[in-house]
């Protein structure tokens, strides 16, 4: 038996020595916008092992370009599962970075998630509470002229998913009659699940809100810090509106918590969100320790 003790010893110590030398920061999972895939995340993947060596990064290869328009129920449901299977192998957590559309889809995941670890949440220029505006480079060649887009959207087009999310300020009336994703999600509108959902996801540990003025695609921009247009287009900041103040959702809840952190960034065009270097280091680095 003692010749076996020195090996046996050994292995313990070695084992011991790789568990010190592990990094300690926790796993992080991104999820891309759309007509987009995982691609899209090589220099901040590269940004984020850069300063914190030895994180492991997860950009979910999941609903990439085309597919990607499919319904936001459907892509939460895909999302949620493969997240879930790289929590179930990180008990210590992980943190979730999610861009544009995608930011939608982790806000779907953590609700839906009734064990989930997810520790910090941000949310990189995502149209949380919704989006009404064409970008410029389909503004030209756009048949419909932004007023009848919510006539597709909340009618023939229910399962593309940017109607999801499309929230006409002129027909309120139509939007929470018909859109079965934005208004659910955000609380506008009551259902059965609203109290599971709010709970699920106030398992976060903090809630990051990333955005800025000089966003083309966004519309309005200050929607990736939960402000929206009323009916004549002004803007109503994120504590004047009632899925803030009536907190179906948790929102209220983070901000007295003291857990909602919003980062504004001017000079950053849409697609340029996860590779600028500067916005890395003032908006994200620090949550994802
Ligand atoms: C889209 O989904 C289909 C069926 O699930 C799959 O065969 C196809 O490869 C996907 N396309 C992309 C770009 O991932
Ligand atoms: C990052 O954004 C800032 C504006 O906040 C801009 O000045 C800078 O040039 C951008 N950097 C890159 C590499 O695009």
């Amino acid at each position: 038996m003692k010749t076996f003790s020195f090996p046996v010893t050994s292995a313990v110590l070695m084992l011991l020595l790789a568990v010190g030398c592990t990094s300690t920061y926790k796993p992080v999972i991104l999820v891309h916008g759309v007509l987009s895939g995982p691609s899209s995340f090589k220099t901040l993947t590269g940004f984020i092992k850069k300063a914190h060596p030895g994180t492991e990064v997860t950009a979910i290869d999941l609903f990439n370009n085309e597919n990607s328009t499919k319904s936001m129920w459907e892509q939460i449901d895909g999302f949620a599962k493969v997240t879930q299977e790289i929590m179930e192998k990180s008990p210590e957590g992980v943190h979730l970075l999610c861009y544009s559309q995608g930011g939608l889809i982790c806000r779907g995941v953590l609700s839906k998630l009734p064990n989930h670890n997810v520790q910090n949440f941000i949310a990189l220029s995502s149209p949380l509470a919704g989006q009404y505006g064409v970008p410029d480079y389909l503004r030209n060649t756009f048949f419909l002229g932004i007023k009848s887009v919510y006539v597709w959207c909340y009618g023939l087009l229910k399962y593309f998913s940017v109607c999801n999310y499309w929230n006409d300020p002129h027909h309120h009336k139509e939007y929470l009659e018909y859109n079965k994703f934005l208004p659910l999600l955000n609380g506008e509108k009551t259902h059965s699940e609203m109290a599971e959902w709010k709970k699920n996801f106030l398992r976060i540990k903090k809630l990051v809100l990333i955005g800025g003025p000089d966003d083309d695609v966004i519309t309005p921009w200050q929607s990736s810090h939960f402000g929206f247009y009323n009916n004549k287009e002004s803007i109503i900041e994120m504590k004047k509106q009632n899925f803030y103040k009536k907190n179906p959702f948790g929102l209220k809840t983070l901000d007295t918590r003291g857990d909602l952190i919003v980062c504004t960034q001017s000079g950053v065009k849409h697609v340029e969100w996860h590779s600028n270097l500067s916005v890395f280091e003032k908006c994200i680095q620090k949550w994802l320790d």
